[in-house]
């Protein structure tokens, strides 16, 4: 007579398969990883530095609940036990909300550059950056994120508007600027280190690597160390979000947001198919167990 452990082995799996196959459901737009750095050079773990590390991330932490933009120092009995410290939230979060991403952007910080002296976390929604060396109203026009989505072909109609609106981004003023024509929608920002000047430079940079790198794409996003910019076409989404930036009223990133509905179709045809298949060898061992307990009797 067949066990039932192996039944039971294979719903395991099966479950396992599917919860493999189903991403989690609420990750929100500022939680969305863009990139990480962290410097070769390590810390040693018994010196002061991982202490003043803690402090300042810890008050980094603390001043998101209220103000967008901060830069902390501690200082060490040394100097390179010194550290340096800012964060900066997208200016449209709600305060709440930059709160939550420079938390989870320090807890990533703590596993992504464990031990490093210095190191930067961009998330969709803010960026924390600290190290030994002051960089506080340094540019640094580095590229660190070059994106560009898919190709919209070379229909002229559809490429007009980018130059306006990326040239929004150029005049607006401020160290965050929105910009939009036709169905293109833009935004840039500068770390609120820089000098007015400074984020000029910067933003202008962004624009211009933006645009030759993702000028045909159906959005772009380029981030340089202290600025980036980023458009997208809006109404050309496929999920009909029209909100511009790429990004569904729940804040979660619209490219993603169609992975997660693929990869939950993948997990519901793989769950039904097991489902069916368990069924199947059910009742062919039922059936079994019916034929072996008529032939005994
Ligand atoms: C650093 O923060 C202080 C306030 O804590 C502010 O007055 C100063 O302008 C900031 N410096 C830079 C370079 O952002």
């Amino acid at each position: 007579m067949p066990t039932p452990l192996p039944f039971s082995s294979f719903l395991i799996f099966f479950l396992g398969a599917s919860l493999i196959f189903t991403p989690p459901s609420s990750s929100s737009s500022f939680d969305t990883f863009l990139f990480a750095g962290c410097t070769l050079q390590k810390y040693t773990p018994n010196s002061p530095y991982p202490s003043n590390l803690n402090l300042l991330l810890s008050r980094l932490v603390t001043t998101s609940a209220t103000i967008p933009y901060n830069n902390v120092t501690v200082l060490g009995s040394s100097p390179q036990d010194t550290i340096y410290g800012l964060y900066q939230c997208r200016a449209d979060l709600a305060p709440n909300d930059c709160y939550q991403c420079v938390t989870r952007a320090v807890t990533r910080l703590g596993t992504m550059c464990t031990d490093a002296y210095g190191a930067a976390l961009q998330l969709d929604g803010c960026l924390v950056k600290y190290d030994n060396k002051r960089f506080f109203g340094v540019e640094d026009k580095t590229v660190v994120v070059k994106k560009c989505g898919p190709s919209i072909g070379s229909d002229l109609d559809a490429l007009t508007g980018l130059d306006p609106a990326l040239a929004q981004l150029v005049t607006g003023g401020g160290t965050y600027r929105t910009g939009g024509a036709g169905d293109v929608r833009s935004v840039a920002q500068c770390v609120g280190d820089l000098s007015v000047g400074g984020c000029q430079d910067c933003i202008s940079e962004a624009i211009r690597r933006l645009k030759s790198a993702c000028g045909p794409s159906a959005w772009g996003d380029l981030f340089l160390g202290k600025c980036y910019a980023r458009f997208t076409r809006g109404a050309t989404h496929a999920d009909g979000n029209e909100d511009g930036y790429g990004y569904d009223a729940n804040g979660n990133d619209d490219s993603k947001d169609n992975n997660n509905k693929t990869n939950k179709t993948i997990a519901i045809i793989v769950g039904l198919i097991a489902g069916i298949a368990l069924l199947i060898l059910f009742i062919t061992w039922l059936n079994k167990r019916y034929e072996k307990g008529h032939g005994c009797r």
